[in-house]
């Protein structure tokens, strides 16, 4: 979602405008529509432009300088994707940039407008300015204006203002958005995560809620809560996983991403060892989490319940604080997030912190992530940046930590777990098979995936992968529930991926296959060297090596992210950038 980055150049004089726009480039896994960014030279300048940051390039011209700047790149939430909805947002002598919702903004928006402030743009951002504006005509320094604006404000929001007649000062305030500060050798920085400022900075601070920071280019950084009282704040160096993340060979960071799952995969077995004595005492596990990490968990619930015998549910992190629930005690709660920054996951972990003494366990794969920092007990995942906005090897990095703790007790199945890497890289080595498939779909508007028991999260799971990047419609259901309605879909063009390893349910899941063959044409079966014998020949098949059932929901995903993939590159989406799409989802 909406990316921030702030530069003050070490020198005065020093021209931020590259540094920015290479700020905002490595802002774009994030996903956005518009971006911009404002300098102050002479005067405030700015620029912005809808689309990708190249468009906002294309637009600087060598005329543009100076030595402390913003930039944004914004994904639209109040206002329609045009120029004079994207940020930088600004008046004659302030300008912010903006990540959050501010829900109060209506009623904010109308008595601003009373007292005769114009609006320029749809944003809920603009209240902001106004306001700000306004506390500095009451004869506010910057930092008072900052801080009573905070508590004018409702709803989540990242901050970082500049001031015309402060020339050599940002300020920037965190509410339930992340922020970071970051300290270069000469320069100091502020940004949404650490992989904006990663290549010039030496150390990070990470901002917290109620917390406004003060950058002067000489006198430094000093924290502050909203009552202006100074704070400290710890410095963590940058961790050089963070720096130069690039394609390399590969035409998409997604394909890099999957390929690079059995790496991934081998790192997370080595450094998440686990402490027997987590489970100790614990009589219900609840798992939160969204999208793709849902999924994860999903698979999860059926590994904690059948290998540790504890009552599992997995919940939507979004849905999840809205219901009320009862938090019993005794109950292990799980986040699981790739960035660790999603807001619903955040808020379903304080609502257990503030209602429950119950222990907390974020799975999570970037470190220092709000999610990793709310709860008792980390374990990352350690996949790497994933720049793809598609979750691929942070999911299955994923289910790596979730079995290693379900099969802590059972020295077989984690002698096996070792064994994933290389099955990994066997079915990698379908790639080319899965590309000629993948044209049965790509030629669809829609598409059924379908699978039984640990398979049925990683048919939904399938199923989200290719409407995400490819566009095309796809569902996914339990296969046993086919004849309790999907099955009204089937005809003979629909294309229906089943995933059917061999092992306990197999035979039904065959039976399933069955059903669907006896209505349509278009079955394509995912099974493994043991179950291949068993589908007429003229059906479409991947055959991935044979695997410990207990591991076929990671081995299994690699064919379908695969499969979503090349469909989309045959459909010719963006995608790493697939539209609408955010990495981070930051807002509710
Ligand atoms: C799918 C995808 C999303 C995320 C979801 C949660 O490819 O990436 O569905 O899984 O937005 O994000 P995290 O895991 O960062 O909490």
């Amino acid at each position: 979602m909406c990316g921030i980055v702030g530069i003050i150049g070490g020198e005065k004089g020093t021209n931020v405008v590259p540094e920015l726009i290479r700020g905002l480039e490595r802002l774009e896994y994030r996903g956005y529509d518009s971006a911009g960014i404002a300098v102050i030279g002479n005067g405030i300048e700015r620029i912005r432009s809808v689309g990708k940051v190249a468009n906002l390039r294309g637009k600087i011209t060598d005329a543009m300088v100076g030595d402390l700047g913003i930039g944004h790149t914004r994904w639209a939430t109040h206002g329609k994707v045009t120029e004079d909805n994207a940020h930088p947002i600004m008046s004659k002598d302030v300008a912010i940039i903006h990540n959050g919702i501010i829900e109060n903004f209506k009623s904010l928006r109308f008595i601003l407008q009373t007292e005769g402030y114009v609006f320029e743009s749809e944003t809920d951002t603009e209240v902001i300015l106004h306001l700000l504006q306004r506390e500095l005509l009451k004869g506010s320094s910057p930092r008072q204006a900052m801080s009573n604006v905070f508590k004018m404000l409702d709803g989540t929001f990242a901050v970082v203002a500049m001031f015309l007649h402060f020339s050599d000062t940002l300020l920037a305030m965190r509410h339930k958005s992340s922020l970071i500060v970051g300290l270069g050798k000469e320069s100091m920085y502020v940004g949404s995560d650490a992989g904006a400022l990663s290549d010039s900075c030496e150390e990070v601070v990470y901002m917290e809620d109620g917390d406004i920071v003060e950058m002067h280019r000489t006198d430094g950084i000093v924290f502050f809560n909203t009552e202006l009282e100074e704070i400290k704040r710890r410095r963590h160096g940058v961790t050089s996983a963070l720096v130069n993340i690039e394609k390399g060979e590969y035409p998409h960071f997604m394909l890099k991403e999957i390929k690079d799952q059995p790496n991934a995969i081998r790192n997370t077995i080595l450094h998440n060892g686990i402490d027997k004595t987590l489970l100790d005492g614990i009589s219900n596990i609840l798992i939160l989490a969204c999208g793709t990490s849902y999924h994860a968990g999903m698979v999860a619930k059926y590994w904690f319940e059948k290998y540790l015998k504890i009552p599992s549910i997995v919940e939507i992190a979004s849905e999840f604080r809205y219901r009320s629930p009862v938090i019993q005690e005794h109950t292990l709660v799980f986040s699981i997030s790739q960035s660790g920054e999603t807001l619903d996951t955040l808020a379903a972990i304080e609502y257990v912190r503030s209602n429950s003494n119950c222990s907390t366990i974020a799975v999570a794969n970037v470190k220092n992530s709000a999610t990793a920092r709310a709860s008792d007990i980390v374990f990352y995942t350690q996949a790497g940046v994933e720049m793809g906005v598609a979750s691929t090897k942070a999911f299955t990095a994923q289910l790596i930590i979730l079995a290693s703790i379900s099969f802590c007790h059972n020295d077989f199945l984690m002698d096996k777990l070792k064994e994933i890497p290389t099955l990994c890289e066997d079915a990698l080595d379908l790639a080319p098979e899965v590309e000629k498939i993948a044209h049965i779909i790509s030629k669809s508007n829609n598409a059924i995936y379908l699978g039984r028991g640990m398979m049925y999260p990683i048919a939904l799971e399938g199923a989200l992968k290719l409407k995400e990047i490819s566009y095309i419609h796809a569902e996914g259901f339990a296969a046993g529930e086919m004849k309790h309605g999907p099955i009204a879909l089937i005809d003979d063009q629909v294309p229906v991926i089943f995933l059917c390893p061999s092992g306990e349910l197999f035979e039904k899941t065959l039976s399933n296959i069955q059903e669907v063959l006896a209505r349509g044409k278009n079955v394509i079966v995912i099974t493994d060297s043991n179950g291949e014998m068993a589908f007429p020949p003229d059906v479409a098949k991947i055959v991935l090596p044979t695997i410990q059932a207990e591991f076929a929901p990671i081995l299994y995903s690699i064919p379908l992210q695969l499969i979503a993939y090349y469909a989309a590159v045959q459909r010719g989406t963006d995608i790493d950038r697939p539209r609408n799409l955010a990495k981070s989802v930051t807002v509710e």
